[in-house]
């Protein structure tokens, strides 16, 4: 079984993604980073700027909270996920910015089961927010199926295969994806802890403009 043991990810800098800071600056302001229990509503705003409205799978989704976001915007989620749990009983509404009871009644929809590509073929777009042992499936699935992913790993754990010791496991699951000749490209996102990703726009429903 691959450790926990590699490199941490490449920072949103060393992606490209953002212009490297002056040394000795500090952040301020909206630069600053926002606590790791946002990851949820900052990832489903991105999804909702990036994709149209279709059929999610939230693989590894846990308690389902980016899936009831994500259905909030319009878009059909389904939690692929072999470890049962329900919805939290707090969310931070993203509208108002409040933190805001779970209404009574309020459910996603769930497969209780460990992903397979077979599951992944019925989706127009595959998200993995740090789960475990699907992102080499996912992006298996994607070049069979010709769906879309956003990846966001944190570990290694449960996935087919790994880097060599040393190596840094995101920089690893890209050029894997790119090695099966996908166009992989980087997102990060604005919140503390594994906020690097890798995404693929495909030709299905999913891809907007
Ligand atoms: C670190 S948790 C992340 C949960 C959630 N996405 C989040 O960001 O809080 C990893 C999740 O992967 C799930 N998982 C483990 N093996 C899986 C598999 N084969 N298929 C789908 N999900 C799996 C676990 O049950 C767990 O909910």
């Amino acid at each position: 079984m691959p450790s926990h043991k590699y490199p941490s990810a490449p920072t949103p800098e060393q992606l490209g993604l953002v212009a490297p800071r002056q040394p000795g600056a500090r952040r301020s302001g909206a630069e600053l980073p926002k606590m790791k229990k946002f990851r949820f509503e900052l990832l489903a705003a991105w999804i909702a700027e990036t994709f149209k409205p279709c059929k999610v799978a939230d693989v590894g989704g846990g308690k389902g909270m980016l899936s009831y976001l994500l259905d909030q915007d319009g878009f059909e989620s389904t939690v692929i996920d072999p470890v049962s749990q329900p919805l939290p009983a707090k969310y931070r509404d993203p509208a108002t910015g409040r933190l805001s009871k779970m209404p009574a009644g309020a459910v996603v929809r769930r497969i209780d089961r460990p992903y397979t590509p077979e599951l992944g073929a019925r989706y127009d777009l595959l998200v993995a927010l740090h789960a475990h042992g699907v992102n080499q499936q996912i992006f298996d699935t994607v070049r069979q199926q010709g769906n879309s992913c956003v990846l966001l790993p944190c570990c290694v754990v449960g996935e087919p295969s790994a880097p060599p010791p040393g190596q840094n496991w995101f920089d690893w699951l890209a050029g894997y994806g790119r090695g099966l000749g996908l166009d992989v490209r980087y997102l990060h996102l604005n919140f503390s802890g594994q906020n690097v990703g890798a995404y693929v726009r495909a030709g299905r429903r999913s891809t907007s403009a």
